[in-house]
Order: C-alpha cells, then structure tokens, then sequence
C-alpha cells in the first residue's frame, strides 16, 4: 500500500478555534448569529504513515487515532459510532472511496493536538474534526473544499451537540468571520475595520448540549416569551453585522451588552460570566457579553487595543482563568 505519490508525509492541517460575536442560542431558532476564527488557538491533525501492514480484517484496523491532550490511542476500528473523531476519520474514507478512487491508503495514524479550551465555546470538537478532515482529505489526494469539510464536521457535530445550528463547522472549516442563518448557505465576510477582542475564560466547562436542551425545554414551556427574546436577540445581530461591514466598530459596544441581557433573560448566563462581564466594563471594555452556550465557557469583551492588556489584568483578577487577545479583520 503505497502513499499517493508526490504526497509529502507526515501531511499536515490546523483549524483555529472561534468565537461567537452575536446571536448564539437565537441561532438555534433561526435567527442569524455572527462568528469569527480566533486563530490564536488551534487544533492540529497530522496523517503518518504507518509501516505498511497487511490488514485483512480490513481498512479501519489499519488506522490509528492518537488524541494526545486526552492521553487516548486506540485503532478506528474499535472505535464506537459516537467517536466524532473516528466519524470524522470515517465520513472523509467515505467520501474518498465515494470519488471511485479503489487503492486503499496505507495504514495510518491520525495524530491530534489542540489547544482549544475543550467544552467552553470555542469549537474544540468542531476545529479538530476540520484540522482531521482537511488533513487526511489531502493526503488521499482528495482536497475538499472549505464547504464540503464544513458539511463532514456538521456530521460529527451532531454526535457532540445533538441539534448544532452548524454556526461552529461554519466558521472554523472556512476560517473566516460569518454571517450565518440555519439552514442558508452562509455568508463568510471581512470586517469593514479591524477591531480587538478580549475574550475571558471562565475554566468552567459546560457541554453546550445541555444548555441547548435546557433552553429547548424553557421555550416549550413559555414559546410567546423566548420567540420575542430570539427575535430582539435577531435584531441586534442585523444592526451589529450593518456596524461591522460599514468599518464602525468602535460602536458595537452597546449591542454587545443589549445581547448579554438577552442572554441572561434566557437563562444561559451565571455568576462568573456575569462578574467577568461586569468587570471588563469596570476596566473600559467598549461592551462585553457571554459567547458560546453560556453557563461557563468563555465571555468577550470589545476594547480599543491600547486598552486590552489592562482589561485582561482585570479580568484575570476577577477570576479569569485565562484570557486571549484577539483582531477580528
Ligand atoms: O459551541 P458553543 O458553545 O459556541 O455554542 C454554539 C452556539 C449555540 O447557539 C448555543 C448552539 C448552536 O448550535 O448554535
């Protein structure tokens, strides 16, 4: 079993985590949402090519999955059907012997790294799904666009999130800031100014999925209230994209604390995302808010670059377990 030629090995792919600007659980209900890479954090995947072994047993005991930061190795084979990572090894296999191409690959490992906080909202499990498929893809010689990856990584996020708006294979497979509605083909788009982004980690990990069902059974309960808050949730997404496009960033501010009160009437903030809000308005954050599914996770804040450091500080003394400064261009 030969490695296609002219592939150079080991064969390389990063995808960088993300963050969601506006909209986040209203997106679920179709309204539109905004998201952005944050490239300062990234998930990798390398394919090695292994020994050539001889598998009768098949394809997928020829491969191997090492997800080092979870201290796991095992074969795909024995891998259940809820593993996103071996869906996403599987889903990319798939599409390859779909193209008609019959030479098997030769044994494999799939290693992966990240360095993306794990269940806090910033798409860990999307951007190592993107960095394995865009990595294995290419190394079959199979190269899949931006939206066809972002359509495999939807695949595995449904086994993490149960009914993901597809907001996080969105914008980690293209890489780029996105104007998403459910079920629309998205809008990727550059901001019309750059603008700089603190974002504070909270260190409590809380899986979305929980959160999700947790709002899906309070609008089942009370649809006239939680219909009106996705809606107002809807609004300042459209006004926030119009100040983004039109190089006004500088006036986000107020728009990101409207969506954080929203959020909090939905019931997806807490104590410590609040205190870490309140805090970077304290230190001269512009407006601050949750991002991601809430109830832990990560919050952001919009500052004047000259003062990200100093509303870092602040928000690392009000509990921050970590924080990253990042330009959304
Ligand atoms: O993956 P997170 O925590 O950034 O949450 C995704 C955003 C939600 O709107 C809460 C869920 C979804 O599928 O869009």
């Amino acid at each position: 079993m030969a490695v296609p030629a002219g592939v150079p090995s080991p064969w390389q792919a990063s995808a960088s985590g993300k963050v969601i600007l506006f909209g986040e659980h209203a997106v679920v209900y179709g309204q539109p949402a905004l998201a952005v890479p944050v490239a300062q954090v990234q998930a990798t995947a390398t394919i090695t090519p292994q020994a050539a072994a001889s598998t009768p047993e098949g394809l997928e005991t020829a491969i191997w999955i090492e997800a080092s930061d979870l201290q796991r190795r095992y074969r795909l084979s024995d891998a259940g059907p809820n593993d996103p990572l071996a869906a996403a090894v599987r889903l990319t296999l798939a599409k390859y012997k779909s193209s008609g191409r019959t030479a098997p690959p030769a044994s494999l490992a799939v290693r992966v790294s990240s360095t993306i906080p794990i269940s806090s909202g910033m798409g860990s499990g999307a951007a190592v799904c993107t960095a394995t498929i865009r990595a294995l893809s290419s190394f079959l010689g199979l190269p899949l666009a931006d939206a066809e990856i972002s359509a495999l990584v939807y695949e595995t996020e449904k086994l993490l999130h149960g009914t993901p708006s597809g907001i996080d294979n969105t914008v980690i497979a293209f890489g780029r800031p996105v104007y998403f509605v459910r079920g629309q083909a998205p809008l990727p788009f550059q901001a019309g100014a750059p603008f700089t982004l603190v974002i504070g980690d909270t260190g409590i990990s809380k899986p979305t999925r929980l959160v999700v069902g947790d709002v899906r059974e309070a609008y089942q309960r009370d649809p006239a209230l939680y219909s009106a808050l996705f809606d107002a949730i809807g609004q300042v997404v459209r006004r926030a994209y119009a100040l983004i496009e039109s190089g006004k960033p500088e006036e986000l501010g107020p728009l990101m604390n409207e969506n954080h009160v929203l959020l909090q009437e939905i019931g997806v903030s807490c104590k410590e995302l609040d205190t870490l809000v309140t805090s970077a308005l304290q230190a001269g954050a512009l407006g601050a808010k949750l991002s991601g599914g809430g109830r832990g996770g990560n919050m952001i804040a919009l500052v004047l670059p000259s003062q990200a450091a100093h509303v870092a500080a602040a928000l690392q003394a009000s509990g921050a377990k970590r924080t990253i400064v990042t330009e959304v261009k």
